[in-house]
């Protein structure tokens, strides 16, 4: 029985696609000379409503339309295999300690560690894993445990095959951010990724690349907006402008009243970020890590634009709070779109067809 998401190892080129609730992001990378890496292409598009619902796919054959679509517009596309993300709200994952053995026999001994973390049958899901980084004991090594729904799998699998295209990479949203985010691969220090999208908001607790594990909350870019909304009593559309347009700034009247409107929201994100970043520092006490702090915090997703978020943050948590760079590792790139942010899991994703490439 096959039960994992690594499902071809072929040598060949493929693109980053993010399929977000409200949107679908493209991002092609190229390799040139001198190992320097290119924007080939990089497009959005957004998804109507009740198309996609919590990281459900509710109408495939519109999703591969609009999947269709944004490929047809995208000058310098040019291939059919691509690396895809899955939603975060729908996987588990988790770094598991296993004893120490060959990556084969990993894959074959993790289903049965997989029974003491998941909360499903593991027959109806995908696992994947990795033998990670820097603590390994002597007899024991740390594995990234990735696992998903089959249902939900499929059915992204299935949408794929509609839009004619083929996978080739498979794997988590925060696996994408991490790669995206982090430059230096010998820093494994722990640090906790904040990705604020549209209808969730997630966190990465990160050692180095690799993600240690990951929640995510209904909290999201377009729950602040509803506040905005809600308090100032106008419409949607003119609330997140606003939003856009005053962020977490203080001066002017009507910035004060967006502030006021937003600070339920930010009080409880802060609330749930504080208590992520004690549940690392009670784990790596309890595992005996040499660096059991968050070191700094990383924001990206669209909402990680507003403005002063990051002051905001810094001064709640006590920690630096730095706004992401998806670009980190694309040295000298071509500006291709005001909102990076957005494209963070894309383009880490497209990284990962680069390496799939190489
Ligand atoms: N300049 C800005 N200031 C504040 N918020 C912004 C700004 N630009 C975009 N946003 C917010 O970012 C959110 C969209 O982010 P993003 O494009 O990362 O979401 P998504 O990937 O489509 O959704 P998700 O990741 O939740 O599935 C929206 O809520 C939008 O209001
Ligand atoms: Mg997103």
């Amino acid at each position: 029985m096959k039960n994992t998401l690594d499902i071809f190892n072929l040598n060949l080129k493929a693109f980053g696609l993010d399929i977000s609730d409200q949107a679908l992001k493209l991002v092609e990378l190229e390799k040139k000379k001198k190992n320097q890496i290119k924007i080939r292409c990089l497009n959005e598009t957004s998804l109507k409503d009740d198309v996609i619902k919590r990281g459900v796919v509710l109408k495939p054959d519109v999703l591969a339309s609009s999947i269709k679509e944004l490929i047809k517009k995208t000058k310098g596309l040019n291939t059919k295999y691509v690396v895809l993300s899955l939603p975060e709200e729908k996987a588990f994952l988790q770094v598991i300690t296993m004893p120490k053995m060959k990556e084969e026999e990993l894959k074959n001994a993790v289903k049965y560690e997989a029974e003491n973390y998941i909360p499903f049958s593991i027959e109806k899901m995908y696992l994947d894993c990795e033998s990670t980084f820097s603590e390994s004991k002597k007899d024991t090594q740390e594995v990234l445990l990735a696992a998903l729904q089959k249902e939900t799998v499929d059915s992204y699998l299935e949408v794929l095959d509609l839009a004619g295209l083929v996978p080739l990479v498979l794997e988590t949203e925060s696996q994408a951010i991490t790669r995206s985010l982090i430059s230096n691969r010998k820093d494994k220090s722990p640090r906790m990724i904040m990705d604020i999208g549209a209808s969730r908001t997630i966190f990465i607790i990160s050692a180095g690349a690799t993600p240690r594990f990951s929640a995510s909350i209904p909290l999201s870019g377009n729950v602040l907006t509803e506040a905005v909304s809600k308090t100032l009593k106008i419409d949607f559309k003119k609330a997140d402008e606003l939003k856009r347009n005053c962020g977490l700034k203080r001066k002017t009247d009507k910035e004060k009243e967006v502030f006021d409107a937003l600070i339920p929201a930010m009080v409880d994100l802060t609330e749930q970020m504080k208590k992520h970043i004690e549940y690392y520092h009670d784990y790596a006490q309890e595992k005996g890590f040499a660096e059991k702090d968050i070191k700094e915090v990383l924001v990206c997703g669209g909402g990680g634009n507003l403005i002063d978020l990051d002051k905001f943050l810094s001064e709640q948590l006590n920690l630096p709070v730095k706004i992401g760079n998806p670009f980190v590792n694309i040295p000298n790139h071509k500006q291709f779109t005001e909102n990076e942010l957005s494209f963070t899991v894309a383009i880490g994703l497209a990284l990962r067809g680069l390496e799939e490439h190489d």
